[in-house]
This record gives C-alpha cells, sequence and structure tokens, in this order.
C-alpha cells in the first residue's frame, strides 16, 4: 500500500484540527497535530516566565522536553513528562503559541519531531506551514480558510457549548492578531502551497469539508 501525506494548513479557527481527527478517523491515517507542539512551548515560557523570543528563550529550548503518544481519544501531549493536552488549549496559550512560532529556533526543534513522526506511515499533518516547509512532498495539500467573522463565530459557538462565554470582538481580535503573526513572521510564514487546494468553508458545514477532503485523498491513492 502507498504512504500518503495530507498536509491541511490553514489560519486560526478554520476548523482544520476537528476536520483532520474526522479524516483521519475515515481513513485510518496517523493525525499529527503541531499546532498543540508550540502550544506546548509557549505553556513552557508561561510556566518558566520566559520571554517569549530572545536569548533566554533560544538557551532553554533543549531543555524543552515534547513527547507524543496517542490513546483513544487522539494525540497526547507529553511536556517534561506532564501531560498538557487540555491546558494547552486554554485562551492564553493560543496568543503565546503565535508569538514563540515566529522564533526560528523553535521551529526548526518543532519541525524535525514533525517530519520523524510522518516517516514510515500515511498521515495526515495540520498546521501553518505543512505544505510549504514541513512535508513539501506531500501528495495531498489542502489550505482550508474561513472568514474571520465565521472563525469568531464558530469558537464563540465551541465556549458556549462548553459553558463559557467570551466577547466575540474580543475572540476576532485575537484571531486577526494571530493571523497577522502567522502570515508575516519571516520563517516559514503561513502561506497557501501553490499545490494546495484551496477551501474556503464559510458556508460549508464540517461534515461537506471532511466528504470534500476525503474524495480528495481517494483520488490522490
Ligand atoms: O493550530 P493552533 O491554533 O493550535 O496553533 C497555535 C499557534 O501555533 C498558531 O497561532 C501558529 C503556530 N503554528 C505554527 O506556526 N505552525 C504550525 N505548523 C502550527 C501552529
Amino acid at each position: 500500500m502507498f504512504i500518503i501525506k495530507v498536509a491541511i494548513d490553514g489560519p486560526a479557527g478554520a476548523g482544520k484540527s476537528s476536520i483532520a481527527k474526522a479524516v483521519a478517523e475515515k481513513t485510518g491515517f496517523v493525525y499529527i497535530d503541531t499546532g498543540a507542539m508550540y502550544r506546548a512551548v509557549a505553556l513552557y515560557t508561561i510556566l518558566h516566565k520566559l520571554p517569549t523570543s530572545g536569548d533566554e528563550l533560544e538557551k532553554a529550548i533543549d531543555k524543552i522536553k515534547i513527547d507524543i503518544e496517542y490513546n483513544e481519544k487522539g494525540q497526547v501531549l507529553i511536556l517534561c513528562g506532564e501531560d498538557v493536552t487540555s491546558r494547552i488549549r486554554e485562551a492564553d496559550v493560543s496568543i503565546v503559541a503565535s508569538d514563540v512560532a515566529t522564533v526560528p529556533a523553535v521551529r526548526l526543534k518543532l519541525v524535525d519531531i514533525q517530519r520523524r513522526l510522518a516517516e514510515n506511515h500515511s498521515v495526515i499533518m495540520d498546521g501553518r506551514d505543512i505544505g510549504t516547509y514541513v512535508l513539501p512532498d506531500a501528495e495531498v495539500k489542502i489550505f482550508l480558510t474561513a472568514s474571520v467573522e465565521e472563525r469568531a463565530k464558530r469558537r464563540f459557538m465551541q465556549l458556549k457549548e462548553n459553558g463559557e462565554t467570551e466577547d466575540i470582538e474580543k475572540i476576532k481580535k485575537d484571531i486577526a492578531y494571530r493571523d497577522k503573526n502567522d502570515s508575516e513572521r519571516k520563517f516559514a510564514p503561513l502561506r497557501q502551497a501553490e499545490d494546495a487546494i484551496y477551501i474556503d468553508t464559510s458556508d460549508m458545514t464540517m461534515q461537506k469539508v471532511i466528504e470534500k477532503i476525503y474524495k480528495i485523498i481517494r483520488e490522490a491513492q
């Protein structure tokens, strides 16, 4: 059987992880969430009161131990021996993750882990630079996006379902900050690969998007 690599890139809140996870289940491919790794580095800087760039962070990089495990719920992120899978989803970590992701030394360390995880089996990897930098030879590349308004609305609804509330304007502002940071950084910015298929999910149900990507993968197999 052929090994297939699927790269899904796009801005924050476009639904990449839920969609990638669902497609991975349907195809039996391993799902790799690269954003979780930047989030783990961000959490490390929060816990150790480190700046988000500069010498102090770069000197600490070797001490940041990131391990990826899998259980029945999916990817488990172990930071220096501790399961931080839930903690890294909190809002304070999101903004800091976008900041530490601009640091080349952080990216090089994480890209190395990501490429090793993708060896020898079919994977669906989501992030910002997967099709352009991490897996440039991926057989399938998708660029998944939606309007800022729609992404903010989805995030608002997701929080509401978890019994949390957040001002929608604040959500929009955070998303816009991360979009700018992620796409304007010098090293491996968020960008659509030339050979990626562009999907705007603003007016699509999640199920439609999953089916569309599944079909694209089947055609590539
Ligand atoms: O996908 P996410 O929201 O969990 O990602 C958190 C941050 O990590 C995002 O703002 C940018 C950064 N990131 C990145 O720069 N490159 C990746 N491949 C994945 C995430």
